[in-house]
């Protein structure tokens, strides 16, 4: 009999190598369930590692770029003190992932999450400028995706002696932008 196109996703429990009664598929292999993030976790080696890099200091104003869930913006926020980390993303998921595990760093003034594209990133009325900006893992700024305006974007909001820093690139200069 033929099988309907489209069938409720199931759930496959089976053992490795043996064939599953209601999947038309050998099971090879059964992929881990993915962690649920959550703000005690603590960065990856590849975050904790970029951040440590970072030359922070207390007091700074710092701003991520695709911050994805903030795991990177959190760890920053640690090592500026009173300073601030505005963190944007374009993607309202993110954000909105991002917001449910920093509420401490946002409710403590530390960190502000903004939905934005950096190619349309603006300084809010009169938000001081940017000692220092990063990304990691952003096409537009890791060189997969034409960069010029978001560059323009990012000068604009950096102080002249700012440097951002992308991963997998040399630290750039503000004033080169
Ligand atoms: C691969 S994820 C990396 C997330 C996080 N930075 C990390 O390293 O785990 C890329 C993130 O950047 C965001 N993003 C990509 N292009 C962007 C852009 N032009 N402006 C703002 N966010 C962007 C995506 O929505 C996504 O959340």
């Amino acid at each position: 009999m033929p099988r309907a196109r489209h069938q409720p996703r199931l759930k496959v429990t089976a053992t490795i190598g043996t064939r599953h009664p209601n999947v038309d598929l050998n099971v090879l292999a059964i992929a881990p369930a993915q962690p649920r993030y959550t703000p005690a976790m603590p960065p990856s080696p590849r975050i904790a590692d970029f951040v440590a890099s970072l030359p922070l200091a207390p007091g700074m104003r710092v701003l991520e770029i695709g911050c994805g869930p903030g795991v990177a913006a959190r760890a920053v926020c640690r090592r500026i003190g009173h300073g601030r980390v505005v963190a944007i993303d374009r993607s309202a998921t993110a954000i909105r992932i991002a917001a449910r595990a920093s509420r401490a760093e946002c409710e403590a003034g530390l960190l502000e999450l903004r939905l934005a594209a950096i190619e349309d990133f603006v300084l809010a009325g009169n938000e001081p400028r940017f000692d220092l900006a990063f990304a990691q893992r952003v096409g537009v700024l890791d060189g997969r995706h034409p960069a010029d305006t978001a560059l323009r974007r990012l000068k604009a909001a950096l102080t002249p002696a700012a440097f951002l820093f992308v991963d997998g690139m040399p630290p750039l200069p503000a004033r080169d932008l």
